[in-house]
């Protein structure tokens, strides 16, 4: 059984990323903040964000239960307990460009633009002590992104 998280600031391309990952390698995909919702695994709510606060802790114990290869996707992924950890990456000025086209409010791409300059993801990811693998994705096709990581959870299927 491998399990390989995906995470990343939001609108780095995680839930795309992960979505054809899954397909290429025959995984099924786990979407981290649905499976809290339905196993309740939600600590709190967050009024800043207006959205229900993930009870990171208690979902890990639920990841660590389930069975089979998984591709587990979200931007608190590299808590769970896992074999690699993909931080998605992408430059400032092209992850402002992802979200404006998404129509995402001007405060949430602050709020993610400075979240990805300071490189949240990828510092809490080592802080886990796992296997933790930075790809940038700034000048690369979806495709092109999930062939490095297949290239590198290679071994891993032996
Ligand atoms: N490698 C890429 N190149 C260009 N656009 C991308 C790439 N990956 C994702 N996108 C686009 O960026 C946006 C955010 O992707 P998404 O997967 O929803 O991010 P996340 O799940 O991290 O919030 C989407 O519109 C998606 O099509
Ligand atoms: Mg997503």
């Amino acid at each position: 059984m491998v399990k390989v998280c995906i995470t990343g600031t939001p609108g780095t391309g995680k839930s795309k990323i992960a979505k054809l990952l899954a397909k290429e390698l025959g995984w099924k995909m786990v979407e981290l903040n649905e499976l809290a919702k339905e196993k309740g695994c939600i600590a709190g709510y967050d009024t800043k964000r207006d959205c229900k606060e993930v009870d990171v802790g208690e979902l890990a114990k639920v990841v660590g239960k389930l069975e089979g290869n998984l591709v587990l996707e979200s931007h608190f992924a590299h808590y769970m307990p896992c074999d690699a950890v993909f931080v998605l990456r992408v430059d400032p000025k092209e992850l402002k460009r992802r979200m404006k086209k998404r129509g995402w409010k001007e405060e949430k791409i602050k709020e993610n633009m400075e979240a990805e300059i300071t490189e949240v993801c990828k510092s809490e990811a080592l802080e886990e002590g796992k296997k933790v693998y930075e790809i940038d994705t700034t000048h690369k096709k979806p495709e092109e992104v999930v062939e490095e990581i297949l290239k590198v959870i290679n071994p891993y299927l032996r």
